[in-house]
């Protein structure tokens, strides 16, 4: 896979993933309308070599764990499914955070259940909202996690939606393999961030790499596409495997086609002079 491997504690990912939001139903609430169609983009993310899914119980709620599970288990052993918890849904479809420790306990029990394992190999708790990170101890929820942890339930723990001060609190706490934050071409609020956890091993993973529920436009990126005679996805994802070496790339997607194109894509060479053109992009 493009991009090589990362290790998130004791477990190889290779950094090129998958991440399942997409396959839920419009909105990211309810059954996909073509169920058949998400089942087989699972076992295509599997049969490219794809070894870490990211997904939540939050999404659907319950239904893309479901579908991973009807998909994919028994699991094969390379493969690992990262979660989060911290967020569910309203009847609007609001994502309400649900962080109390109770809050907590159940949506790993939940996540246990519907994906059909023993111990969850990472769990992200996800802060903030949906406008971004908040300001605020994470201490309470994230020993309720570590708690878990010790338990058994869990391997590793990771946060989402994190500030700064929230990443070096959780640290102070328990060691992290992972922070999932929103951070793209175009949007690049981490930069200081993803340095700072390279530079101590830890994955940074950017949720929204294609720019989510409204795609990265831009014209430089689409000049550089036109050039190298890709799609801007491609170019979009090679970057941000170029960016840092504890990047992990977690693009969504429902259509195989599109899984397909963005694996292929991602490992497209960039030169210098084309890396410098992108950096311009978000600064
Ligand atoms: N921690 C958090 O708070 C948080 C928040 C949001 C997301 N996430 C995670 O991050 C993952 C990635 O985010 P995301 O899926 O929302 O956004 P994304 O990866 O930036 O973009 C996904 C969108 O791009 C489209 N797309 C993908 N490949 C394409 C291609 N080759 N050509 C054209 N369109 C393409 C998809 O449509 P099609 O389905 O038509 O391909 C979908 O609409 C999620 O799956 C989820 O696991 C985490």
């Amino acid at each position: 896979m493009p991009g090589g491997t990362w290790t998130l504690g004791d477990l190889t990912v290779n950094r090129f993933g998958y991440g399942a939001m997409q396959l839920a139903g419009p909105g990211v609430m309810g059954l996909p309308a073509d169920r058949e169609g998400a089942l087989a983009v699972l076992r295509e993310a599997v049969d490219l070599g794809i070894t870490h899914i990211d997904t939540s119980g939050a999404y659907g709620p319950r239904v893309t764990n479901q579908l991973i599970r009807a998909a994919l288990h028994p699991y094969p052993a390379p493969l690992h499914i990262v979660t989060k918890v911290g967020a569910v849904r309203d009847q609007q479809g609001g994502w309400p955070p649900a962080r109390r420790p109770e809050d907590l306990r159940r949506a790993v029990q939940e996540d246990l259940q519907d994906l059909g394992l023993d111990a969850l190999d990472v769990v992200n708790l996800r802060l903030g909202n949906a406008q971004g990170p908040q300001p605020g101890s994470l201490a309470e929820p994230f020993e309720t996690l570590v708690e878990l942890q010790r338990q058994g339930l869990i391997r590793h723990l990771g946060v989402s939606n994190a500030t700064a001060e929230q990443v070096a609190e959780a640290q102070a706490i328990a060691p992290i393999v992972c922070v999932q934050n929103m951070y793209n071409l175009a949007y690049r609020q981490d930069d200081e961030l993803i340095d700072d956890l390279a530079a101590k091993g830890i994955a940074y993973v950017p949720f929204f790499p294609l720019g989510g529920f409204t795609p990265l436009q831009s014209t430089a990126l689409s000049a550089v596409a036109t050039r190298l005679d890709a799609s801007p996805m491609s170019v979009a994802l090679a970057w941000l495997l170029r960016r840092s070496p504890n990047i992990l790339l977690i693009p969504g997607t429902s259509a195989v086609t599109h899984l397909r194109e963005n694996a292929a894509g991602a490992g497209l060479p960039l030169s210098d002079e084309e890396l410098a053109e992108l950096d311009k992009i978000g600064r």
